[in-house]
């Protein structure tokens, strides 16, 4: 059988880049070298890509050297359906011009981005264009799936459960910081969780219990967006997640996990620097417990209810959605939906019997599927309409009038 050139696309300019870089060298050791070509390639936090060997070590990351690690510069032909890597290498002798080569022809990649600039659906409408098989959520779900505002906007359309919020703009606050909190006060009440639209691994949410601490909250979440939603807050809710997998009517949903928390927010350090003395690294290493000690009806409702999540989204590959229980109320609400996941949840997988090795085999099948499907799709539609516009340009006097001019 013939291999299969695989490109495993991460990094990226965002917050999250270094969760992505353990979440892809983490994955890049589990491709079954049989089926597949890897060809890493890291988008560097200057925006500039990267392939090379080196890309797989973790070390190579901490002092960050192309040069050192012999890794080669890349650009992706867009031309659609081209996936070529293309660098430029030292022309022949001494006087020899740079000449453009091909390092790799790409068949199908695989996204492992977190946050903005990857997860977000740029790098989506890129391998679109393109014309590549990836195996993330299309464009829109993954542009909805990462900013906050517009998720709980569509989730609520949808009418699942979600914890009424507010959406506040910077040039807002700022033109009328007291009013902003005068509508929190009104419509949501004490405590609130103050978060970045476009973030994820906590960074820049925090929990404000009374105006100054809100006034602080806001004041960093404007830091990192200049869209911020303020939620209605949960009194130590319980966290569960659950994995997605699958594509278009074909899905299954993971076994659910309750992530152990330090704090009030499950913070970017329990989610990735407690793990010390597992082997485990990323999200992987989160403390949890696995599967969730939750009765059976809850499971199976948080179970449904992502895979009604995952098809209104029309998602793609894997996903993790993530829930908080308020026991007081026995109420479940939506936390949030990540498109691309730490670690991609293998290990919610594992717990179910699947090997990583083949849930990337069947990340990739989806991503193969939804390529063929999308291709078999009609993008012409033959007319005339252009042979009957006249355009006002230059030479074309007298088309004023004329049938078809614009
Ligand atoms: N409304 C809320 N009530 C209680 N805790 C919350 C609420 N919203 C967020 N949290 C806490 O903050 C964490 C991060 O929030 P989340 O919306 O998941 O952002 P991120 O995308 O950064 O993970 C959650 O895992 C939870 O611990
Ligand atoms: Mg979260």
């Amino acid at each position: 059988m013939e291999k299969l050139t695989l490109g495993v696309i991460f990094g990226s300019r965002s917050c999250e880049r270094e969760v992505a870089i353990i979440s892809a060298v983490q994955l890049m050791n589990h491709v079954d070298p049989e089926k597949y070509d890897l060809v890493p390639v890291y988008i560097a936090p200057d925006g500039r890509w990267y392939t090379g060997k080196a890309l797989r070590d973790i070390r190579t990351y901490t002092a960050f050297d192309p040069r050192k690690a012999q890794l080669e510069e890349v650009t992706l032909d867009l031309s659609a359906g081209s996936g070529a890597l293309l660098t430029m290498r030292p022309g022949k002798g001494l006087f020899g011009k740079p000449e453009q080569a091909i390092v790799a022809r790409l068949k199908v990649c695989l996204v492992v981005m977190h946050g903005l600039n990857g997860e977000d659906g740029t790098l989506q409408g890129l391998l679109e264009l393109a014309n590549l098989p990836y195996t993330s959520t299309g464009v829109a779900g993954s542009a909805i799936g990462m900013d906050k505002i517009m998720m709980k906007r569509f989730f609520q359309g949808c009418g699942f459960p979600v914890l009424p919020g507010l959406a506040v703009k910077a040039s807002a606050y700022a033109a009328d910081p007291a009013a902003v909190h005068a509508q929190v006060e009104r419509e949501l009440g004490y405590p609130v969780f103050v978060k970045p639209a476009n973030l994820g691994s906590s960074i820049g949410v925090s929990r404000a219990d009374d105006e100054a601490a809100l006034a602080d909250a806001l004041e960093l979440a404007f830091e990192y967006d200049r869209r911020v939603l303020i939620e209605k807050g949960l009194d130590k809710p319980i966290e569960l997640n659950c994995s997605v997998l699958g594509f278009d009517g074909e899905m299954e949903a993971s076994p659910i996990e309750m992530p152990v928390t330090h704090d009030e927010v499950l913070t970017f350090g329990d989610k990735y620097l407690h793990g010390g003395g597992t082997k485990q690294s990323g999200m992987a290493s989160l403390s949890r417990v696995l599967p969730a000690p939750i009765p059976d009806a809850l499971r199976d409702e948080i179970q449904a209810l992502s895979m009604r999540i995952f098809d209104e989204l029309d998602c793609k590959g894997v996903v993790r959605i993530d829930y908080m229980w308020d026991r007081a109320t026995d109420q479940l609400y939506i936390t949030e939906i990540n498109t691309i996941p730490g670690s991609l949840a293998f290990y919610l997988w594992q717990a179910k019997g699947v090997k990583y090795s083949a849930l990337i085999d069947r990340m990739l099948d989806c991503a193969l599927k939804a390529h063929a499907e999308k291709n078999e799709r009609t993008y012409v539609y033959t007319s005339d309409i252009l042979s009957g516009v006249q355009l006002g340009s230059k030479g074309a006097k007298g088309a004023k009038g004329a049938k078809g001019t614009l």
